[in-house]
Parts: C-alpha cells; structure tokens; sequence
C-alpha cells in the first residue's frame, strides 16, 4: 500500500479537493441532518501518496456534541487515504478534548458502512426520509444510489473517543 500522509488543506490545495467535492457531491455543499453545509467554509485534511499527489480530503466540524466528519472522499478508493484522514481526524477530535467522532451516511452506501464499521464506529440511529427531506434543499441530489439502491435515509455512525481525561464519572458510587 502507498504511503499516505496527511496535512490540513492548503490554498494549493483548493483546486483539488473542490474537483473531488464536484465528482462526489456535485460542488461544495451537502445537506446532512438537515443541515447544509459549504465544505469551503470548514476546516479540511488532505491525504497526500508517497509521490505528493493528492489523494483525499475529509472535511469536519468541531462542536460540544464532538467531532463531524462532514465530507471523507478519497480520490482512488483502496490506498488508504481514507483510514488514513480518519485517524487523523481522530487525532484532531483527541486533541481538542472530543470524545466523540461522528457522522452521517446513507442508506445506499454499503462500501462506506463497510469502512466506517471495521474502524470502530457503529451504527446509532437511522432518521427514515432524511434524504428525502433534504432533497427539498438540494434538489440535485439523486433518487437511486449506490449498486442501484433507492436513496431515502440517513444513518448515523460514531465512535467514543478515550479521552486522557479517563471515563466521565457515572455518579453511581465507588
Ligand atoms: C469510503 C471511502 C472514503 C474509503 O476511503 P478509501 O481511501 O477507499 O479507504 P482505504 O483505502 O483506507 O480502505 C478501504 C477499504 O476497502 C478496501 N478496498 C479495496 N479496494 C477497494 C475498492 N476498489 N473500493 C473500495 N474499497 C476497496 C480496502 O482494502 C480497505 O479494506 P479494509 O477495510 O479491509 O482495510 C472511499 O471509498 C470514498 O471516497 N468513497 C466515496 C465517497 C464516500 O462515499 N464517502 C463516505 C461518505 S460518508
């Protein structure tokens, strides 16, 4: 596998990662959980192969309730640029005290719920129709998903984070 590196984006950056935003969301904003989101607005992580070409990017947002990985797209799937700007935006969630990494997908994508169940994260909720809902502000995006699969929900994955704060007290004695 190619050596992958990873960096926060940037401005020779833009061009690429705005490309494969286009090819994999069809431009800069996405509409998840009822949000939309400009991707051009939001702190982003590039991988980069062992020859310094781009290979993907992973967009995220830092708030109370941990860390959204908003966007991960990976512009060859199977180098490892993927794992790769996960870890890495583990590392930034830890590093900001987050003990939360989370984050939305769809119903349609299997290869995504593959990758992001054997990293650790699991499933905690699917919001029926959300993809419905949000095609009311993104009327662009598709009825028919991956592998031909009509596109209607959202699930939502996350991993709990070990803090080295320790466990959070569970107000239970002892
Ligand atoms: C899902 C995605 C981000 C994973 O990134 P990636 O760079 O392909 O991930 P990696 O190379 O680190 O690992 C991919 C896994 O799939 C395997 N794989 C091999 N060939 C593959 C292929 N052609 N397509 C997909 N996965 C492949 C890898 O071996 C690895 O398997 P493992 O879990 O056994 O280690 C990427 O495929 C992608 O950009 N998908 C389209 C955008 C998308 O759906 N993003 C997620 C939205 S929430």
């Amino acid at each position: 596998m190619t050596s992958i590196q990873v960096r926060p984006a940037e401005p020779r950056d833009h061009a690429d990662v705005a490309i494969l935003h286009h090819r994999e969301w069809g431009g800069p904003y996405v509409v998840v959980h009822d949000t939309r989101y400009d991707l051009r607005e939001l702190p982003t992580l590039v991988a980069v192969d062992g020859a310094g070409e781009f290979a993907g990017a992973l967009v995220h947002r830092l708030a109370d309730d941990g860390l959204e990985v908003v966007s991960l797209a990976a512009t060859s799937p199977g180098i490892g640029a993927g794992s790769a700007l996960l870890a890495a935006a583990e590392a930034v969630a830890l590093a900001a005290g987050a003990d939360r990494l989370w984050l939305v997908t769809t119903n349609d994508n299997l290869s995504a719920l593959r990758f992001y169940q054997r990293r650790g994260l699991r499933i905690v909720a699917v919001d029926a129709g959300a993809v419905d809902r949000a095609r009311r502000l993104k009327p662009t995006i598709p009825y028919v998903g991956e592998d031909d699969i009509p596109l209607h929900d959202e699930l939502l994955l996350e991993r709990r984070l070990e803090t080295t704060a320790g466990p959070r007290r569970s107000g239970l004695p002892g």
